[in-house]
């Protein structure tokens, strides 16, 4: 059958989803799969229908939220990784906390600035440092780290670029770790050390100075207790199929959850390529097996 890989969009991470889409089509082309590009931003999305399966390696609003899931359901074509719900709650950084907060999956306390809120009630109930960030953005569009309370105020307007409500969220010193997800399996655990004030957009996907630190330094035991919390954290949200959990440690050894990414980066500089590598899995591989994930 013919598979469709969507990239692009219409979203902030359109550049990120072209590299990843863009790796993606060259596995399945490796692997002689009949695959082409589709850019949902260029192409109705209705022209799908010429199609027999969706690859979507789409980032952000729009592609990863469950939008291009739900028209995909609705179309009847069977899609890659986790479903309309799952999407959705996995977009929402606010919602996703909500979830496991309610699960009693840890999640760093959070409070949610709208304009017109006292950003110093914020600052009462949480402390400082703090991260501020959009609710429903990835490659850390609009995150800032807030050191001191004169800074809250800025954060927050930055991240409004997104929309009105901005999550804000005590800082969690780290080190950050991030869990790939492939079926039932948990890929080894990645520790991200970065030249920076944190794994910002530059570190992710500009910086020399980002090391991705594999195997991550833990021992068996903890990194094992870290991979069954992501599984617990992805699960919990309903996703399934591939993705990658974000946590940080803190001076106890603790983890906490940041975020889950249901359609994390494939790109050249991307952390589930580099976990799927390092259990002897390469890009085509990957690929393959991504390809058969669908939530139904
Ligand atoms: N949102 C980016 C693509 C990631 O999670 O890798
Ligand atoms: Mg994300």
């Amino acid at each position: 059958g013919r598979v469709a890989v969507l990239m692009g969009g219409h979203s902030a991470e359109r550049s990120i989803s072209l590299a990843s889409g863009r790796e993606c089509l060259a596995a399945l082309q490796a692997l002689r799969v009949s695959a082409e590009a589709f850019d949902p931003a260029q192409r109705p999305i209705t022209e799908l229908v010429d199609y027999d399966r969706a690859f979507i390696a789409l980032h952000g609003p729009g592609g990863e939220d469950g939008v291009i899931q739900g028209a995909l359901e609705a179309m009847g074509l069977p899609y890659t990784g986790s479903g309309v719900l799952a999407s959705a709650l996995g977009m929402d950084k606010l919602r996703s906390k909500c979830v496991w907060q309610a699960m009693g999956l840890p999640t760093p306390p959070f409070r949610v600035l709208r304009s017109g809120d006292d950003p110093g009630a914020v600052i009462a109930a949480l402390g400082l440092p703090l991260f501020v960030k959009p609710l429903c953005e990835g490659s850390s569009m609009g995150t800032a780290r807030v050191d001191e309370a004169a800074g809250l105020a800025d954060a927050a307007e930055q991240a409004r670029a997104f929309g009105d409500a901005v999550l804000v969220e005590r800082c969690i010193e780290g080190p950050e770790y991030t869990v790939a997800l492939l079926d039932d399996q948990v890929l080894p655990a990645i520790r991200i050390e970065v030249d920076a004030a944190f794994y910002d957009y530059r570190a992710k996907y500009q910086s020399d100075a980002t090391r991705m630190v594999l195997p991550c330094g833990l021992s068996d035991r903890a990194e094992a207790r870290m991979g069954q919390l992501a599984q617990q954290a992805f699960a919990a949200i309903g996703a399934s199929g591939w993705g990658r959990v974000d946590l940080m440690a803190d001076a106890d050894g603790a983890f906490w959850l940041l975020e889950a990414n249901t359609i994390p980066g494939m790109t050249d500089h991307s952390l589930v390529p580099a976990a799927a590598g390092a259990r002897g899995i390469g890009m085509d591989a990957l690929v393959a097996r991504i390809l058969l994930t669908s939530w139904r």
